[in-house]
C-alpha cells in the first residue's frame, strides 16, 4: 500500500502539478493533484544570512578557528533549537554567529545558502545581514562585505540566481550605533540595496530610528523594517509613516487593525511573512492558526519566506509546502504568493516581468 500523503511525480499532471496520494484514502494512488511547490519559481525576500548557519557548518567553522561550542555535537545543537519567543531565539542566534570570523566564513555561509535555496526553486533572493553582530566582535566591515559579495557573485553565477543585500540595524542597540553602522557602510553603498531593522521588537519602536532611516534614504538606500511580529500594529504604521519603508517584514499582527489593513490593501504594501518562524517563536500556536490565508483573502500583498531556516526547521520550499498543507491554500493562492514576491522585490520592472513570465510558464506546463 502506498504511504498516505506520499508525493509521486505524474506525467499527466498539468500546471506544474504533481500527484499526491489521498491521505484520507491511501488505497487511492495519486488521487490528488497539487501544485509542485518545490519546482515553482520563487523569490525570497526575508532571509537572514546568519540564520542559514546550519549546525554542520557551525561545527566546521568552530574547528577552523579553534572555538569551543556550547553543544556536544550537531544533534545536540538541533535539539537546543526550541524557543519560547523571539528573544530566546535571538540569544542562541547571536551566540551561533561567534564562529563567523573572516571573509571565507561569510563566503562559505552564503554559498551554502545559495545551494539550498536553488534546490527549493529560488530564482531571486534579497538577503538580510546584521553588520553590528560582527563588527562589534571585531570583524572588519570590509571582510564581511568581501565574503558576502563574493559568495553572492559566485553562487549566483553557478546556480543562475540573482540577489540583493539588505543591511539591518539591530533595534535593541542605540540609534547612534545604527548611524555609525550606516556611515561605515557607505564605501560599500553599491553592494547594498536597502536598509532594514531587526532584533528584539518589543520596546524598540521604529520611530527610534527615524533619523537613521532619513539619512539612509537620502544616501539612496531603499528601506524595509521588521514590524508587527511580536510588536503591535502601531509599529507597522510607524515603519511606513516614519521610516518610509517599501515593505514590512512579518507584519502578521496587521489583522488586529482593520484601518491599517485597508490602507495596506489600497497601497499594496508588501508583507514578508515567515510561517514556520512564527510557529517556532510562538507568534502563533500552530500553523493551522496562522493568519497567512486570512491576509491573502483580505487582499494584502503577502509573500512566503523562511527567515532563519537553519533554526526554524525549513527553507522556503518547506514554508510553502507546510502552509499549503496546514491552511489548505488553493493553487491560485500559491501562484499569487509567488507572483506577490516578484512584485514586492527590488528588481526593476523588466526583471520582474521575466520572473512573472517564468511563473506563468510553470503554471501552463
Ligand atoms: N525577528 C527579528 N529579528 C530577527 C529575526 C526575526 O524574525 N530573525 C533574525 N533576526
Ligand atoms: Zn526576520
Amino acid at each position: 500500500m502506498p504511504d498516505p500523503g506520499m508525493i509521486v511525480k505524474s506525467r499527466t499532471a498539468g500546471r506544474g502539478r504533481i500527484a499526491r496520494n489521498d491521505p484520507d484514502d491511501p488505497t487511492v494512488r495519486a488521487s490528488i493533484e497539487m501544485i509542485d511547490v518545490l519546482a515553482l519559481p520563487k523569490t525570497e525576500l526575508h532571509l537572514h544570512i546568519e540564520g542559514t548557519l546550519e549546525p554542520e557548518l557551525m561545527f566546521a567553522l568552530a574547528t577552523r578557528h579553534g572555538i569551543a561550542l556550547p553543544y556536544a555535537d550537531v544533534d545536540a545543537a538541533r535539539r537546543a533549537y526550541v524557543f519560547d519567543d523571539l528573544q530566546s531565539f535571538l540569544d542562541l542566534y547571536y551566540a551561533g554567529c561567534s564562529v563567523l570570523r573572516d571573509a571565507e566564513d561569510f563566503y562559505d555561509l552564503t554559498r551554502a545558502y545559495f545551494d539550498r535555496a536553488a534546490a527549493d526553486g529560488v530564482r531571486h533572493t534579497e538577503i538580510f545581514f546584521d553588520p553590528q553582530t560582527h563588527t562589534d566582535r571585531g570583524v572588519p566591515f570590509a571582510a564581511l562585505m568581501d565574503g558576502l559579495t563574493s559568495g553572492l557573485g559566485d553562487g549566483g553565477q553557478a546556480l543562475g540566481m540573482t540577489s540583493r543585500l539588505i543591511m539591518c540595524f539591530l533595534r535593541h542597540l542605540s540609534a547612534d550605533a545604527a548611524m555609525v553602522t550606516l556611515e561605515a557602510s557607505l564605501p560599500f553603498r553599491d553592494s547594498i540595496v536597502a536598509v532594514g531593522l531587526d532584533s528584539s521588537e518589543a520596546g524598540h519602536p521604529p520611530s527610534k530610528f527615524t533619523a537613521v532611516f532619513d539619512r539612509a534614504r537620502a544616501e539612496g538606500f531603499l528601506a524595509v523594517a521588521h514590524a508587527g511580529e511580536e510588536g503591535p500594529p502601531e509599529y507597522i504604521r510607524e515603519a511606513v509613516d516614519r521610516l518610509g519603508v517599501a515593505r514590512i517584514d512579518h507584519g502578521v499582527r496587521i489583522l488586529e487593525d482593520p484601518d491599517l489593513v485597508e490602507r495596506f490593501v489600497a497601497e499594496q504594501i508588501p508583507l514578508t511573512v515567515c510561517p514556520l518562524s512564527n510557529v517556532k517563536l510562538r507568534v502563533v500556536p500552530t500553523l493551522a492558526d496562522h493568519p497567512l490565508k486570512r491576509m491573502l483573502e483580505a487582499g494584502l500583498r503577502v509573500t512566503i519566506n523562511s527567515d532563519d531556516p537553519a533554526y526554524f526547521g525549513g527553507y522556503i520550499g518547506e514554508n510553502y509546502a507546510a502552509s499549503v498543507a496546514a491552511l489548505g491554500l488553493s493553487d491560485d493562492q500559491v501562484l499569487t504568493l509567488a507572483r506577490n514576491s516578484v512584485l514586492a522585490s527590488f528588481l526593476d520592472t523588466r526583471d520582474q516581468q521575466r520572473h512573472l513570465a517564468a511563473i506563468d510558464e510553470f503554471d501552463a506546463s
